[in-house]
């Protein structure tokens, strides 16, 4: 009996009553597999691995009837479950962190007399990330047209394009037939009147026949997918060529050649871990990768355009512009702007990145993938 947990030791280890847990025994959602001697019920290891996964989607507001489908779901192995598990997980992290945003907007709004109205108020709990930031979105989120020029050359003769995670727009071919997808209300209405049509969706399940379109292509948007592997073999199913701009999210990569992830919001780690690296990603959907360096001028506000203009994180403008900042929490965000404050006023940050003011371009792990 070594090996198994009574059920009086689960209920300490999780925080969940006995009768909890035999409740689910009666209703057949987890029934322990054995019983010891003095007939209580006893978890094994593999009853542990199925109820860790009943108390998780608990957790995240899932029904009894729900998680009964999910668990039981013969589709899915034990490490494809624990990734949607995973990505569900971040989704209400996020959704925590717009929330968290759009209650400090009010806060903000309120000390300056200004009072929400009830659509706001209501929208707040809806808060997705992306309806929350989404708004700052175009400040300083516009083409940088050498980048642009390197995806639309991948995307080579494609006549009929597909853009995923399109957002606003700003890298849409304009000699080209551009049908958009974008799950967030708020981003697909920044779209001008001119922009390509668009529809509501996400990357993980498109709403297209096999290969309706000559290219699909993704820019900046893969590091939000539930599930980017399978965002990627959609792209495929959907269209003949895929190309994509992300970062590598492997542990040598991104993280440790920039500078600002590295020395100032190593929190960055905890929102990277477990996600697909790049060459994961590549090796999903049969792809290559091309590095991208980013001139120190980068047109494009994302987190790392302003590699050699440092001051600019400062601005609070172009923080709200790049989901990241939102995503460590306000915590983080404070304890890097004032470090960073610090250390440019007392020359601490020019010493320690000195090669760089000689560099019109860097290498910091952003990556095209072509498939
Ligand atoms: C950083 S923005 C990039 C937008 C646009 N591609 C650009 O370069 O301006 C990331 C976008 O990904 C979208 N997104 C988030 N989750 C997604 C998903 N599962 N599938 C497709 N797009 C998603 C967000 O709503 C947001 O518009």
């Amino acid at each position: 009996m070594a090996e198994h947990l009574t059920v009086g030791r689960v209920a300490e280890l999780t925080g969940v009553s006995v009768r909890t847990l035999h409740h689910y025994d009666e209703i057949g959602l987890m029934r322990p597999s054995a019983r010891t001697s003095a007939g209580h019920r006893a978890y094994s290891t593999a009853d542990v691995e199925r109820l860790r996964e009943v108390l998780a989607y608990r957790r995240l507001g899932f029904g009894l009837r729900e998680i009964a489908d999910l668990v039981d779901d013969p589709a899915t192995d034990a490490v494809a479950r624990l990734r949607r598990l995973r990505g569900l997980l971040l989704e209400q992290r996020d959704r925590a962190a717009a929330m968290v945003t759009a209650i400090d907007e009010e806060l903000g709004a309120r000390a300056m007399g200004i009072r929400t109205t009830p659509e706001e108020q209501l929208r707040m709990v809806g808060a997705q990330l992306y309806e929350t930031i989404g708004s700052a979105y175009p400040a300083t989120r516009r083409t940088e047209p050498r980048i642009a020029a390197r995806v639309w050359e991948a995307l080579g003769d494609a006549r009929t394009v597909l853009n995923v995670g399109a957002g606003t727009g700003s890298y849409e071919p304009a000699d080209r037939e551009v049908t958009a997808v974008e799950p967030s209300a708020v981003m697909r209405a920044w779209r001008g009147p001119d922009a390509a049509p668009c529809v509501a969706a996400g990357a993980e399940s498109l709403p297209f026949a096999d290969q309706s379109f000559d290219a699909a292509m993704a820019f900046s948007t893969v590091h939000h997918w539930h599930d980017p592997v399978a965002g990627l073999r959609e792209m495929r199913r959907v269209a003949r060529r895929v190309v994509v701009f992300t970062h590598d999210a492997s542990d040598t990569g991104w993280r440790r050649r920039f500078w600002l992830t590295r020395d100032y919001l190593p929190e960055v780690a905890g929102l990277v871990a477990g996600r697909p690296s790049a060459d994961e990603l590549a090796r999903a959907i049969g792809g290559r990768l091309e590095p991208v360096l980013i001139p120190w001028d980068c047109a494009d506000g994302f987190l790392e355009a302003y590699w050699r203009r440092p001051e600019a994180y400062l601005n609070d403008a172009v923080r709200r512009a790049v989901s990241v900042w939102t995503r460590v929490g306000p915590e983080a965000e404070q304890r890097a702007v004032h470090t960073l404050r610090d250390d440019l006023s007392s020359g601490r940050w020019a010493e320690r990145n000195r090669e760089l003011a000689a560099l019109d371009a860097a290498e910091l792990g952003l990556r095209l993938l072509v498939a």
